[in-house]
């Protein structure tokens, strides 16, 4: 039995997955904002694979105490993760969003809190067999990004931000393979799917056409049966990037050393008020 834990399980790619992983000997933990969403999710589960180990974890990644907390409840509960996935992300609805904690939603939805969490779990996938990270990325994370924009960044439209995001996120993986070579970091560009992410972002006056474009891009389930497959890859160098279920080969991925210095640099101070 593995232990993996997928965040944003329950809807999209996530939840696709977990109906993937739910004949497969996995034990699961399924992380997601919705309460009621995750209750339904784990009694569908309990009813077709009674016998399968699931645990759901409460945990709004608009709210970085609320990370922290629940984080180190799991870390304490599941000494080993064998796939940590960090997969939940966001296009924020509005342009110009705040969260409470003072950051821009998509910034701290889509890479904040997932560095936060994955911060206070490392040790429990160090302490694994498998020891594997998994993190759903975006083509929009191969945009070039200039340190002296960060102040400029408020400015942006929400796309733009959730784009450098996903470059902060990779940016940090690659980071933590040259830390701990002994790691294997899966980033997963799942191409464009049809999602509640996509969805959201076709204007509502023209949401009656969403069939049509259901047609021609990805079903997520497609996509899981990917993963899946993804997941239990050998691997050789201690991160890789796939599109679809194959290596990326000339992936454009901002690896500027000293940016990736700058934006832990920058990061870490944000997350300053957090022992970790
Ligand atoms: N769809 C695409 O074309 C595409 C392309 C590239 C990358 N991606 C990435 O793929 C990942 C999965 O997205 P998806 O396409 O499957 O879209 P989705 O159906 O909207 O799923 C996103 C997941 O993230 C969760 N989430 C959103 N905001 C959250 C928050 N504040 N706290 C905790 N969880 C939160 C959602 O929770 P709820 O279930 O409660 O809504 C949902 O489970 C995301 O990282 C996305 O950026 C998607």
């Amino acid at each position: 039995m593995k232990t993996i834990l997928i965040t944003g399980s329950t809807s999209g790619i996530g939840k696709a997955l977990v109906y993937h992983l739910m004949d497969d000997q996995f034990d699961l933990i399924l992380v997601g904002r919705n309460q009621l969403l995750l209750d339904e999710l784990e009694k569908f589960v309990k009813k077709e694979v009674p016998k399968r180990r699931i645990f759901t974890y409460v945990m709004d990644f608009g709210k970085l105490e609320d990370v922290y907390q629940v984080s180190n409840v799991i870390k304490k509960n599941h000494p080993q993760i064998d796939y940590l996935y960090h997969n939940a992300g966001a296009v924020p609805q509005t342009k110009n969003a705040w969260t409470k904690d003072g950051h821009l939603e998509a910034l701290q939805i889509n890479y904040l809190s997932m560095l936060l969490m994955n911060e206070i779990l490392l040790e429990n996938v160090l302490n694994s067999s498998e020891k594997t990270i998994l993190h759903t990325t975006s083509m929009s994370a191969s945009k070039k990004f200039y340190m002296d924009e960060i102040s400029m960044m408020s400015q942006y439209g929400r796309i733009k931000i959730y784009g450098i995001s996903k470059l902060f996120s990779r940016l940090y993986f690659h980071h933590l393979a040259t830390i701990h070579n002994d790691l294997k970091i899966k980033l997963i560009n799942p191409g464009i799917v049809f999602t509640n992410q996509i969805r959201h972002m076709i204007p509502k006056p023209l949401r009656f056409l969403e069939g049509g474009v259901r047609l021609f891009i990805k079903d997520p389930n497609q996509v899981a049966g990917h993963i899946k497959s993804i997941i239990k890859k050998n691997q050789e160098v201690p991160i890789e990037l796939y599109k679809g279920n194959k290596i990326e080969k000339h992936a454009k991925i901002n690896l500027d050393q000293d940016l990736q210095k700058e934006v832990m640099m920058y990061s870490m101070d944000l997350l300053k008020g957090y022992s970790l």
